[in-house]
């Protein structure tokens, strides 16, 4: 295996003024190279990972895009496209002096269908935005995710984001309709489909979805909408043990069945984390463990009754040590706050190094504890959290700075403790450059070589986020 290094320049072309003479005169006004700007554009939300681009292009149309791409191609020019900008593993900022393809104005709703729930748009929509679009038709985006307010749909996509509602409405894999792209070329590929069903050969739509814009830049889709439930609630639960968090996981799947929306877990330390950096306060007593459960359905007495019986059954097994429980939407933000908020908090408590496992549910949390005996004092804080309903682990490692020793005992280490369980190194956040070299304690040779196989056929020039989610050791 090849652990993590710093990638070497590839010998693309370097930026002239004759390059930005012509995406000046395609894009007047929105060719950006105020240093200032870029300053925020060149760096990942983490503040982790840093380029040095010279110019941001912020296409309106599918055709500017493809004039970008088509141009760039010929010209051998780099490119790094970027949506909102909090993708987590350093995939969505340039890493030497890629230009960087944002989608932030590409922000209009194309049609909606208020029969089937079939929203289509522009890849550069906020999440949210889009969120209070359909709820006005009545209905929801079948994912929730809480860098909701700045993340755009076409990021969603291209990091095949899972979030708070995965367990309810499956992952974008489904509920995604068709895709738009833009090929390496400037070749548009129409694959926006309306349809739930199309076996008309392979779904090339697919490829696109969660490959990190290393294929194409996705510049709209189609998805499909649920209806907005009638009735939410949300009960914030304490448990002793993780052991008593899991068996609640299991009944709470046999007694709130279909109406269960969301089932999350924080840790003790996470729980501290929040109240110590965002003043957050926890509603109940204090626990090792913390579940969020959300339920969503149509009938408001039903569903609260069904509730009732399940919170009954496992505070009297005394698998629930505490809780509350919210249907007013404003106490429902809050105890949900507490969860989404927790990337927050990790921030402000130092530099964060970020592990997003899947992992057989019984062996989950194991991976924190271990973690926390291996490094000891090593680390300022370790903690875990995540989609207990999707097997998906959120274990954090924080630090007062970037501190190498404390990377080194951590990875490899947590890679091969995930390949030992046949986890994956990356759930949900992709590969990005942090986790590239990885890949392989997930992902078979075989596996790995027509992933390289797909990219030299579609961007055989190798502009498009160069760097990224492949291995160094495959171009
Ligand atoms: P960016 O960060 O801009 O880009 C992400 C990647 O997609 C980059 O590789 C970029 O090159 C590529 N890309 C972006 N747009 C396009 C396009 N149009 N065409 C081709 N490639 C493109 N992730 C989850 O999965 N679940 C969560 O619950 C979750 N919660 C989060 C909470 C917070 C507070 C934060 C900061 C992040 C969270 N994330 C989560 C990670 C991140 O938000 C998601 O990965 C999100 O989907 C990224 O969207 P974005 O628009 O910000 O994309
Ligand atoms: C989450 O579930 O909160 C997100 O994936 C972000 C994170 O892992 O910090
Ligand atoms: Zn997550």
């Amino acid at each position: 295996y090849t652990h993590d290094a710093a990638p070497t320049r590839r010998p693309f072309s370097r930026v002239m003024p004759e390059d930005i003479n012509f995406f000046s005169q395609h894009l007047p006004g929105r060719t950006v190279t105020d240093p200032d700007v870029l300053e925020s554009c060149n760096v990942d939300w983490l503040k982790s990972t840093k380029g040095s681009s010279v110019v941001l292009l912020r296409p309106k149309t599918t055709e500017e895009v493809s004039q970008i791409l088509r141009y760039c191609n010929e010209k051998n020019l780099a490119v790094c496209p970027q949506g909102g900008n909090t993708g987590l593993v350093g995939g969505s900022v340039p890493v030497f002096d890629e230009i960087i393809l944002s989608t932030a104005l590409m922000n209009r709703v194309l049609a909606f269908d208020s029969i089937s729930g079939i929203v289509t748009c522009q890849a550069g929509c906020v999440l949210e935005s889009l969120s209070q679009y359909v709820e006005q038709h009545d209905f929801v985006m079948p994912l929730d995710l809480g860098a909701k307010g700045s993340c755009h749909i076409g990021g969603n996509v291209s990091t095949n984001a899972g979030g708070l509602r995965l367990l309810r409405y499956g992952s974008l894999r489904g509920t995604v309709l068709g895709l738009e792209v833009v090929l390496a070329d400037g070749r548009v590929l129409d694959c926006l489909a309306k349809l739930r069903k199309d076996n008309t050969g392979y779904d090339v739509k697919q490829l696109f979805i969660g490959s990190e814009g290393t294929l194409g830049v996705i510049t709209a889709l189609s998805i499909l909408c649920p209806r907005k439930p009638k009735s939410v609630n949300v009960a914030f639960l304490g448990c002793s043990s993780f052991q008593k968090l899991l068996e609640t996981f299991q009944i709470s799947r046999g007694m709130l069945g279909e109406i269960l929306s969301a089932f999350e877990f924080l840790d003790a330390s996470c729980m501290s984390l929040v109240e110590k950096h965002l003043g957050l306060v926890n509603p109940i007593a204090e626990s090792p463990f913390y579940i969020v459960i959300e339920t969503a359905g149509s009938n408001e007495a039903h569903d609260e009754e069904k509730l009732h019986n399940f919170l009954e059954k496992v505070m009297a097994s005394s698998l629930v040590q505490d809780g509350t429980v919210a249907t007013e939407e404003v106490k429902i933000k809050a105890l949900w706050s507490i969860r989404e908020r927790i990337t927050e908090a990790l921030r402000h408590d130092g530099y964060t190094y970020k592990y997003d496992i899947s992992l057989p549910l019984e062996k989950i949390y194991d991976l924190v504890t271990d973690m926390r005996a291996h490094l000891g004092s090593q680390a300022k804080n370790v903690v875990g959290y995540g989609h207990v309903g999707d097997g998906n682990l959120h274990l954090n490692v924080t630090s007062p700075a970037g501190d190498a020793a404390l990377l080194a005992a951590i990875e490899p280490y947590v890679y091969e403790w995930t390949r030992k369980w046949q986890g994956s190194i990356s759930a949900e956040h992709g590969l990005g450059l942090k986790k590239r070299n990885y890949i392989y304690y997930s992902k078979s040779q075989e596996a790995v070589r027509l992933m390289a196989d797909f990219k030299t056929m579609l961007d055989p020039k190798g502009i498009l986020n160069p760097y990224k989610t492949l291995p160094d050791n495959i171009r």
